[in-house]
Protein backbone atom coordinates (compact mmCIF):
# COMPACT_ATOMS: atom_id res chain seq x y z
CA UNK A 1 0.00 0.00 0.00
CA UNK A 2 1.08 3.20 -0.83
CA UNK A 3 1.05 6.12 2.15
CA UNK A 4 0.04 9.18 1.82
CA UNK A 5 2.21 12.35 2.52
CA UNK A 6 0.24 15.75 2.91
CA UNK A 7 1.24 18.77 4.20
CA UNK A 8 -1.08 20.42 6.45
CA UNK A 9 -1.52 23.99 8.66
CA UNK A 10 -2.15 23.38 12.19
CA UNK A 11 -1.14 22.91 15.96
CA UNK A 12 0.29 19.56 15.89
CA UNK A 13 -1.46 18.66 19.87
CA UNK A 14 -4.77 18.78 18.22
CA UNK A 15 -4.08 16.27 15.60
CA UNK A 16 -5.78 12.90 15.67
CA UNK A 17 -3.62 10.69 14.72
CA UNK A 18 -2.10 7.28 16.05
CA UNK A 19 1.40 8.91 16.64
CA UNK A 20 2.66 12.16 16.64
CA UNK A 21 6.34 13.36 16.77
CA UNK A 22 7.98 15.97 19.39
CA UNK A 23 10.81 18.06 18.46
CA UNK A 24 12.17 17.29 21.84
CA UNK A 25 16.05 18.25 23.35
CA UNK A 26 18.65 15.51 24.59
CA UNK A 27 16.95 16.05 28.12
CA UNK A 28 13.66 14.85 26.53
CA UNK A 29 12.18 16.64 30.31
CA UNK A 30 10.57 19.63 27.48
CA UNK A 31 11.73 23.25 26.28
CA UNK A 32 10.55 25.57 24.09
CA UNK A 33 8.20 25.25 20.27
CA UNK A 34 6.25 22.63 19.68
CA UNK A 35 8.15 20.82 22.87
CA UNK A 36 6.42 23.06 25.17
CA UNK A 37 2.94 23.09 23.18
CA UNK A 38 3.05 18.94 23.05
CA UNK A 39 3.73 18.85 27.27
CA UNK A 40 1.03 21.45 27.54
CA UNK A 41 -1.23 19.59 25.99
CA UNK A 42 -0.14 15.65 26.89
CA UNK A 43 -0.31 17.36 31.04
CA UNK A 44 2.29 16.07 33.75
CA UNK A 45 2.20 12.95 33.40
CA UNK A 46 4.25 13.16 30.12
CA UNK A 47 7.41 14.16 32.00
CA UNK A 48 6.66 11.54 34.52
CA UNK A 49 7.48 8.83 31.91
CA UNK A 50 10.39 11.38 29.82
CA UNK A 51 12.12 11.20 33.10
CA UNK A 52 11.97 7.54 33.13
CA UNK A 53 13.85 7.50 29.45
CA UNK A 54 17.29 8.75 30.30
CA UNK A 55 17.10 11.40 27.66
CA UNK A 56 17.83 11.02 23.84
CA UNK A 57 20.78 11.53 21.52
CA UNK A 58 20.95 13.66 18.30
CA UNK A 59 19.22 11.92 15.41
CA UNK A 60 17.85 9.13 18.24
CA UNK A 61 14.06 8.53 19.10
CA UNK A 62 11.81 7.43 21.92
CA UNK A 63 8.05 6.87 22.42
CA UNK A 64 5.50 7.57 25.13
CA UNK A 65 1.70 7.67 25.37
CA UNK A 66 0.09 10.64 24.33
CA UNK A 67 -2.07 10.71 27.76
CA UNK A 68 -4.27 13.90 27.42
CA UNK A 69 -3.56 14.02 23.26
CA UNK A 70 -5.69 12.60 21.00
CA UNK A 71 -2.69 10.48 19.34
CA UNK A 72 -2.14 7.50 21.31
CA UNK A 73 1.96 8.24 21.44
CA UNK A 74 4.23 10.27 21.24
CA UNK A 75 7.75 9.97 19.46
CA UNK A 76 10.22 11.97 21.28
CA UNK A 77 12.99 12.92 18.41
CA UNK A 78 15.94 15.42 18.94
CA UNK A 79 17.16 17.07 15.75
CA UNK A 80 20.41 19.03 15.04
CA UNK A 81 21.34 22.45 15.75
CA UNK A 82 22.09 24.12 12.50
CA UNK A 83 26.22 24.83 12.96
CA UNK A 84 26.22 26.00 9.21
CA UNK A 85 25.60 22.46 7.68
CA UNK A 86 28.96 20.99 7.74
CA UNK A 87 28.68 19.19 11.04
CA UNK A 88 26.68 16.53 10.44
CA UNK A 89 23.29 18.08 10.48
CA UNK A 90 21.84 16.34 7.66
CA UNK A 91 22.76 12.76 8.09
CA UNK A 92 21.16 13.63 12.29
CA UNK A 93 18.03 15.32 10.96
CA UNK A 94 17.29 12.19 8.10
CA UNK A 95 18.15 9.98 10.99
CA UNK A 96 15.64 11.64 12.98
CA UNK A 97 13.06 10.91 10.44
CA UNK A 98 13.67 7.62 10.18
CA UNK A 99 14.08 6.56 13.52
CA UNK A 100 10.54 7.98 14.27
CA UNK A 101 8.77 6.17 11.45
CA UNK A 102 10.98 3.26 12.76
CA UNK A 103 9.25 3.56 16.31
CA UNK A 104 5.87 4.61 14.75
CA UNK A 105 5.26 1.13 12.69
CA UNK A 106 6.92 -0.70 15.91
CA UNK A 107 3.27 0.24 17.62
CA UNK A 108 1.49 -0.52 14.03
CA UNK A 109 0.66 3.40 13.80
CA UNK A 110 -0.91 3.87 10.57
CA UNK A 111 -0.86 7.60 10.89
CA UNK A 112 1.88 9.87 12.19
CA UNK A 113 1.99 13.65 11.76
CA UNK A 114 5.58 15.41 11.93
CA UNK A 115 6.37 19.03 13.42
CA UNK A 116 8.73 20.70 11.21
CA UNK A 117 11.86 19.42 12.99
CA UNK A 118 15.33 21.62 13.93
CA UNK A 119 13.50 24.48 11.65
CA UNK A 120 12.57 26.41 14.69
CA UNK A 121 14.82 27.09 17.94
CA UNK A 122 17.69 24.82 16.26
CA UNK A 123 17.97 27.46 13.21
CA UNK A 124 18.01 24.55 10.21
CA UNK A 125 16.83 26.45 7.27
CA UNK A 126 13.57 25.62 6.58
CA UNK A 127 13.55 24.76 2.72
CA UNK A 128 16.37 22.08 3.26
CA UNK A 129 15.09 20.73 6.18
CA UNK A 130 11.86 20.25 4.30
CA UNK A 131 12.95 18.62 1.50
CA UNK A 132 14.99 16.43 3.44
CA UNK A 133 11.72 15.56 5.36
CA UNK A 134 9.85 14.39 2.42
CA UNK A 135 12.82 12.61 0.41
CA UNK A 136 13.61 10.41 3.90
CA UNK A 137 10.36 9.60 4.64
CA UNK A 138 9.39 8.21 0.67
CA UNK A 139 12.40 6.67 0.79
CA UNK A 140 11.73 4.86 4.54
CA UNK A 141 7.64 4.46 4.16
CA UNK A 142 7.77 1.10 1.72
CA UNK A 143 9.72 -0.55 4.95
CA UNK A 144 6.84 0.15 6.68
CA UNK A 145 3.99 -1.15 4.84
CA UNK A 146 1.31 -0.25 7.81
CA UNK A 147 1.87 3.30 7.80
CA UNK A 148 -0.60 4.57 5.56
CA UNK A 149 -0.72 8.82 6.47
CA UNK A 150 1.97 11.14 7.28
CA UNK A 151 1.35 14.16 7.80
CA UNK A 152 4.04 17.02 7.91
CA UNK A 153 2.21 19.46 10.47
CA UNK A 154 3.14 22.78 9.34
CA UNK A 155 3.03 26.20 11.96
CA UNK A 156 2.47 28.87 9.64
CA UNK A 157 1.17 29.24 6.23
CA UNK A 158 4.80 30.41 4.74
CA UNK A 159 6.03 26.86 6.11
CA UNK A 160 3.40 25.15 4.70
CA UNK A 161 3.95 26.74 0.89
CA UNK A 162 7.21 25.52 1.72
CA UNK A 163 6.15 21.90 2.40
CA UNK A 164 3.98 21.70 -0.24
CA UNK A 165 6.58 23.24 -2.78
CA UNK A 166 8.59 20.39 -1.79
CA UNK A 167 6.06 17.60 -2.18
CA UNK A 168 5.39 18.51 -5.76
CA UNK A 169 9.35 18.28 -6.34
CA UNK A 170 9.27 14.87 -4.98
CA UNK A 171 6.54 13.86 -6.86
CA UNK A 172 8.14 15.13 -9.98
N1 LIG B 1 2.39 22.47 16.31
C1 LIG B 1 3.14 22.28 15.21
N2 LIG B 1 4.32 22.88 15.01
C2 LIG B 1 4.76 23.73 15.96
C3 LIG B 1 4.05 23.97 17.16
C4 LIG B 1 2.81 23.30 17.32
N3 LIG B 1 2.04 23.46 18.40
N4 LIG B 1 4.76 24.85 17.91
C5 LIG B 1 5.88 25.17 17.22
N5 LIG B 1 5.88 24.49 16.03
P1 LIG B 1 10.90 24.12 17.55
P2 LIG B 1 13.48 22.75 17.06
C6 LIG B 1 6.86 24.49 14.95
O1 LIG B 1 11.60 25.36 17.94
O2 LIG B 1 13.87 23.80 16.08
C7 LIG B 1 12.54 23.18 22.18
O3 LIG B 1 12.84 24.08 23.23
C8 LIG B 1 7.80 25.66 14.83
O4 LIG B 1 7.14 26.77 14.21
O5 LIG B 1 9.75 23.68 18.36
O6 LIG B 1 13.68 21.31 16.71
C9 LIG B 1 13.12 21.81 22.42
O7 LIG B 1 13.07 21.45 23.79
C10 LIG B 1 8.87 25.06 13.91
O8 LIG B 1 8.41 25.09 12.57
O9 LIG B 1 11.93 22.84 17.50
C11 LIG B 1 14.52 21.97 21.94
O10 LIG B 1 15.34 22.58 22.92
C12 LIG B 1 8.90 23.60 14.35
O11 LIG B 1 7.72 23.39 15.14
C13 LIG B 1 14.39 22.91 20.77
O12 LIG B 1 13.20 23.64 21.01
C14 LIG B 1 10.11 23.23 15.19
O13 LIG B 1 10.46 24.31 16.03
C15 LIG B 1 14.21 22.16 19.46
O14 LIG B 1 14.24 23.06 18.39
Amino acid sequence: MSARMLAIHADITTLKVDAIVNAANTSLLGGGGVDGAIHRAAGSELLHECRLLGGCKTGEAKRTRGYRLPAAFIIHTVGPVWRGGSEGEPALLEACYRNALHLAAECNARSIAFPSISTGIYGYPIEAAARLAVITVHEELPRHPGIDEVLFCCFSASDLAIYQQALAEQQH
